[in-house]
């Protein structure tokens, strides 16, 4: 067998065997297969798609080239969540304490921001001291005895997905469903989690851009799910316009913080509650929707929620004065309010330039090897459907440059789109199992 018969069979459209994808995935984890061939291969499966077969055998051999932990003796029903990604998606930080503070433990790794996708890793980062590479072993005792960890996917889980990943980034193949479906599932089969939540994202600042995709992509997670014995729900969620008031690492920590005290921004709070109610009903412990909503206020007002975030940032070394007194977060140097000129309803906020605004500014890397700016972003006074009346402020932009500050003011008001029509938006699309 050799690459170069697999590329050519991909690209005349044939099905690939399970020898020939296991064939890929060892031998370009090894370093054995170029990054070009593998970009070869990588960009005809984007084209031409893959089967339901496929799909699977590729997850597969992906959640086996590395590590698969076993979270056995931690809870025989760990719960994890994961997104497909967004713009200012801090649901991870806000759910996650709260599930945990429920009594259901829950253990994640999270990936860092690539393009305009923004990562939890690197939020977290920004909490001065929170240690996200912390050992396998840590990861368990943490969720042992706190019942909760957040950390990198720094050790030895699905090296695969980490490099194909990567190289889908670099070569515009993210938005693929084959490709999408097989790096999540993969990397879930990997952790060990017994049931997950899926956050599908769809909308501009997605990489599924239409329901259509969205749900095509959510029923290829259930199933491969059910056949991994991994309780899996999809939750269909719209991100046309950026998640919360904030864009930006510590700005979106500062937001979570904001929320676990329970001020939470509508799109937020549907997405947190609707995530947080499926966690509980796969947990077993909860199954009555109506009482629910009850504990989960329960402990986002008596500070259970907002003490376990506390717990978990103190157990990884971060500083939580920071936590208790968020205006110690270090701010940009030059923060500039964006004026409407006008009057009327916010109809749109583009997430798409949102993102890529945001980019420049150095939120997130263009490439794998830049640094960010855990300082700058975007904080909204107005999102879809708010009244804004001319001279009022739409956002502000926090930068660490004069000419950059320039650009993203632009760039923000060209994502805006003001008219006479007070929109309703729906955050919750669908909930798929
Ligand atoms: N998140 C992932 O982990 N992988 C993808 O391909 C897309 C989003």
């Amino acid at each position: 067998m050799n690459i170069l018969d697999i590329i050519e069979h991909k690209k005349r459209e044939k099905e690939l065997t399970k020898e020939e994808i296991d064939y890929f995935i060892k031998n370009y984890t090894a370093g054995e297969i170029t990054d070009y061939q593998a970009a070869a291969l990588i960009m005809a499966i984007c084209i031409n798609g893959m089967t339901q077969n496929e799909i699977l055998n590729l997850t597969n051999s992906m959640a086996n080239s590395g590590d698969i932990l076993d979270l056995s003796d931690i809870s025989d029903n760990v719960i994890d969540k994961h997104s497909t990604g967004g713009v200012g998606d801090k649901i991870t930080l806000i759910v996650m304490p709260i599930v945990a503070s429920l009594g259901i433990p829950v253990g994640k790794m999270s990936g860092r921001g690539l393009g305009i996708t923004g990562g939890t890793a690197d939020k977290l980062e920004s909490i001065p001291g929170y240690n996200i590479n912390i050992s396998v072993e840590e990861f368990k005792n943490n969720i042992k005895e706190i019942g909760i960890s957040l950390m990198s996917q720094t050790c030895n889980l699905t090296p695969a997905d980490k490099k194909i990943y990567a190289l889908r980034d670099a070569i515009s193949c993210a938005n693929s469903i084959p490709l999408i479906a097989s790096s999540i599932m993969s990397k879930k089969i990997a952790s060990g989690a017994n049931s997950i939540v899926l956050d599908v994202t769809c909308g501009k600042g997605s990489y599924m851009k239409n329901k259509e995709d969205a749900k095509r992509l959510a029923k290829m997670m259930n199933l491969i799910g059910k056949l991994a014995k991994i309780k899996t729900v999809c939750v269909l969620t719209n991100m046309d316009e950026p998640l919360g008031y904030s864009v930006g690492n510590s700005l979106e920590v500062i937001e979570a913080i904001q929320a676990l005290k329970g001020n939470m921004a509508k799109d937020v709070e549907e997405v947190v509650f609707n995530m947080v109610f499926q966690m509980m009903r796969l947990s077993g412990k909860y199954q009555k929707n109506e009482i629910n909503k009850k504990k989960v206020l329960e402990v986002i007002n008596n500070g259970k929620a907002f003490e376990k975030f506390k717990e978990l940032v103190a157990r990884q070394n971060g500083d939580v004065t920071y936590i208790e007194n968020p205006e110690k977060f270090e701010k940009a140097p030059i923060i500039t309010p964006i004026i409407s000129n006008e009057d009327g309803y916010i109809e749109k906020l583009d997430a798409y330039k949102i993102g890529k605004a945001g980019l420049e500014l150095g939120i997130g890397r263009k490439r794998k090897e830049d640094n960010i700016d855990y300082r700058v972003g975007i904080v909204f006074d107005k999102k879809i459907g708010d009244r804004v009346k001319k001279d009022e402020i739409l956002a502000y932009v926090h930068s660490n440059s004069a000419e950059k500050s320039i650009e993203c003011v632009e760039a923000i008001k060209q994502a805006y789109k003001i008219g006479n029509k007070k929109i309703i938006k729906k955050n919750i699309i669908e909930i798929i199992d």
